[in-house]
């Protein structure tokens, strides 16, 4: 069988907790940083380097804490709803981010990324109000992929659900939908494939990812690809 991937190679690498890089055609495309005080990470937010656009699900400090440091640095274009894009831009000197909001399209030269609902909170570090928290649905290299960001298990998800290529799912529990509820959202979802995240990074939202993944193998059409931190997938 000839390579039926050539050209359009999509690779994602989990940093633990919810930072994910996308990796396709020499562009990165970095979620939600969280790196330097994220117990899971085998690297530093220093480490990274290239990255072209930063997604920002929501404004807790897991998600946006060492943001404005590798943007800055990478002159990467951060894509975040309206309220966190203004106050990146005020309190960290972000220079021309993305302000978006839900059921919006960011066009990059890499692809786009729609911003869709997240059942969460988003207040930021400082207390500012943050907006509402979202996902994200990332389509680059003809691959569509969803990162729902921290987020309850909510019916809409079954609109999002037409045509993924990737799916990548909270099931720590306590701050967002667990190892159950992600099966139900799977089910409505119907990815090809469907990583977990938001887990394991504290003792609070530990979960057995491997008991987790033959639940998905058995109640739905989509395979589990249980990660490490620092490992990839390529799809
Ligand atoms: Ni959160
Ligand atoms: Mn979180």
């Amino acid at each position: 069988m000839p390579n039926q991937s050539s050209g359009s190679d999509v690779k994602v690498t989990w940093y633990g907790h919810s930072t994910w890089m996308i990796e396709s055609n020499n562009h990165k495309i970095l979620i939600d940083p969280f790196f330097n005080d994220n117990p899971a990470s085998p690297v530093k937010a220093a480490d990274i380097e290239g990255c072209d656009s930063i997604l920002v699900t929501h404004g807790h400090f897991d998600h946006i804490a060492d943001c404005a440091e590798i943007a800055n640095r990478c002159q990467a274009t951060v894509i975040a709803i309206y309220e966190i894009a203004n106050w990146l831009t005020e309190k960290h000197q972000i220079q021309d981010p993305i302000g978006m909001n839900i059921g919006g399209t960011a066009k990059q030269d890499w692809g786009t990324a729609k911003m869709v609902p997240a059942l969460h909170s988003s207040g930021l570090p400082d207390g500012s109000y943050g907006g509402e928290a979202a996902g994200f649905i990332v389509s680059v290299s003809g691959k569509n992929l969803y990162f729902a960001g921290d987020t309850g298990l909510f019916s809409d998800m079954q609109l999002f659900g037409n045509d993924l290529d990737l799916a990548v799912l909270p099931i720590g529990d306590l701050f967002t939908m667990g190892p159950e509820d992600s099966v139900q959202a799977i089910e409505w979802l119907n990815p090809k494939i469907v990583l977990p995240t938001h887990y394991n990074t504290w003792p609070p939202i530990e979960q057995d990812s491997d008991a987790w993944a033959q639940s998905v193998q058995s109640k739905t059409n989509s395979k589990a690809v249980v990660l490490r931190p620092g490992e990839s997938y390529s799809l």
